[in-house]
């Protein structure tokens, strides 16, 4: 989608159609809106629309009247999720060119990319294998002002976006098509693309640092493993530290011999989301520039209940030198990264991050509106919340006191890879927090948000891309 920034009278803008946010209780009377708030046709509240033709004095084909909610309460995030819902019913009436009015009070950098971000989110659909559907996608996005140049601010959404959307696609590809050697190959060729570093462990290399948590889950599958690792380094840095992005990437989950259920088995191809969205927010690093260097770090395996498969009471010597008994071969998810996360550090990261679809619990205990958010330093926590909240991609902090450590005890090795019944998300957080030592660490739990099982107005079922925005955030607004 090609996407500009425009200051003209709404009037006077060409497209097929041309969006206009109407608030709720603030009638509206352009356009001859004002007689259908009378007649109770629309009236402003959230993702109402109602499409206009032939609106006099308009040189656009169509007005869209968009409902934004209250004034009061529309922020970025809003606006996305309108620009989003207003593409996704342009485009299935195949208006092929759209603009968007940014009213005077929402006006700023902020809001202009978050209407890209949402329009070309919305625009996606995840039909790369349909063969014979009559695909709909829109051409052009213009974001209409009156005062600022916003033309920076609308391609930073774009990158933003297609970063979101690169990641989706990865995340849709299924488990016979996306192996871990894929997306090795994926993550080298957008390495090239984008001039980042790109550097992929192999299962010799892994074996020779001793990573024999990632390698016990790996066993299971005739697929070998591959450990992803892409560097972005600034060319004048404003700051020493080292953020290390690492995210799950099981390229499917099965479970292992403590194999899975079939009912809904074929979601567990999104099982990489953490680490594609990684991918992703690389992907945008890359063109953003921020200054400060940025790793990530993407352990890739497919957990398989092959005849050489890790079994349950299995120990392993992770390669921080912990040893690991494997109660259950479907929590393989914390398996792979305690190894990541010990590499991660050894290759000088100062603060990570990491997004894996580790636990059910999570999805238990948010729902699928938060992204649970576990940390061992407050500083860190609250950059991420506050990236999170500026991106608009909503998660909750979770308690992870050392008492919970507890739930974790093995007979026989240092840890046990499960903890009980209870306080699952928090078990496997705490998990993690063995392995990311003492360096400030946030985990993010993404089971519940990385895949939408209905399609929203704004936004089609499948893959969402979370958490790219936050990441590109976080990287992009890091000052010590
Ligand atoms: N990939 C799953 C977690 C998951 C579950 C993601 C549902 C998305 C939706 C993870 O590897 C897993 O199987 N976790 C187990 C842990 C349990 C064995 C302690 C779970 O959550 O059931
Ligand atoms: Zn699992
Ligand atoms: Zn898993």
């Amino acid at each position: 989608m090609q996407t500009s920034f425009e200051r003209k009278p709404l009037e006077q803008v060409e497209a097929g159609a041309l969006i206009v946010p109407v608030f709720e209780g603030r009638k509206e009377e352009r356009f001859g809106a004002g007689d259908l708030f009378d007649a109770g046709e629309i009236a402003g509240k959230p993702l109402e629309l109602l499409l206009l033709h032939h609106v006099p004095g308009v040189v656009a084909t169509r007005v869209l009247l968009a409902g934004a909610g209250k004034a009061e309460k529309f922020d970025s995030a809003e606006l996305r999720k309108l620009a989003g819902a207003a593409v996704r019913h342009l485009k299935s009436k195949s208006v092929k060119s759209i603009a968007m009015a940014l009213d005077p009070e929402h006006a700023s950098a902020d809001f202009a990319s978050a209407a890209v971000e949402g329009a070309i989110l919305g625009d996606y659909e995840p039909d790369r294998y349909k063969t014979d559907d009559d695909k709909k996608s829109v051409d052009r996005f213009t974001v209409v002002g009156a005062a600022d140049d916003l033309e920076d601010a609308v391609t930073r959404g774009r990158i933003v976006a297609e970063a979101q959307n690169f990641a989706r696609t990865l995340v849709n590809e299924p488990g016979n098509l996306l192996t871990p050697s894929k997306v090795a190959e994926a993550a080298r060729s957008m390495a090239t693309e984008y001039q980042l570093d790109c550097q992929v462990l192999d299962l010799a290399e892994m074996e020779r640092l001793g990573m024999g948590a990632l390698l016990g889950v790996a066993r299971g599958s005739a697929e070998p493993p591959a450990l992803i690792v892409i560097g972005y380094k600034p060319s004048q840095a404003n700051s020493p530290a080292h953020l290390g992005l690492v995210g799950k990437g099981v390229t499917f989950d099965s479970g292992g011999i403590s194999i899975k259920p079939s009912d809904g088995m074929e979601k567990m191809k999104y099982d990489m989301a953490g680490g594609a969205a990684m991918l992703g927010a690389m992907r945008a690093i890359a063109q953003l520039k921020p200054a400060l260097a940025v790793t990530a770090f993407i352990p890739c395996v497919e957990n398989m209940p092959g005849s050489r498969a890790q079994r349950p009471g299995d120990i392993v010597v992770a390669m921080s030198g912990k040893t690991i008994e494997v109660i259950n071969t479907d929590a393989e998810g914390r398996l792979i990264l305690a190894d990541a996360l010990t590499y991660a550090r050894k290759q000088g990261c100062t603060h990570l991050v990491d997004a894996a679809t580790l636990t059910g619990a999570v999805v238990v205990a948010l729902g699928h509106l938060n992204v649970g958010l576990f940390s061992n330093d407050n500083g860190m926590r609250d950059r991420v919340l506050q990236a999170a909240k500026s991106a608009g991609e909503r998660m909750w902090p979770m308690p992870l006191e050392d008492d919970y450590k507890e739930y974790l005890k093995s007979a026989f090795a240092d840890l046990a890879n499960v903890g009980g019944r209870w306080g699952g998300a928090i078990t496997a957080a705490i998990f993690l927090k063995e392995f990311a030592e003492d360096t400030p660490w946030v985990h993010l739990d993404i089971a519940g948000t990385a895949w939408l099982d209905e399609s929203k107005p704004f936004l089609a079922k499948g893959p969402t891309g979370l958490p790219v925005r936050t990441m590109v955030r976080l990287a992009m607004g890091w000052a010590d």
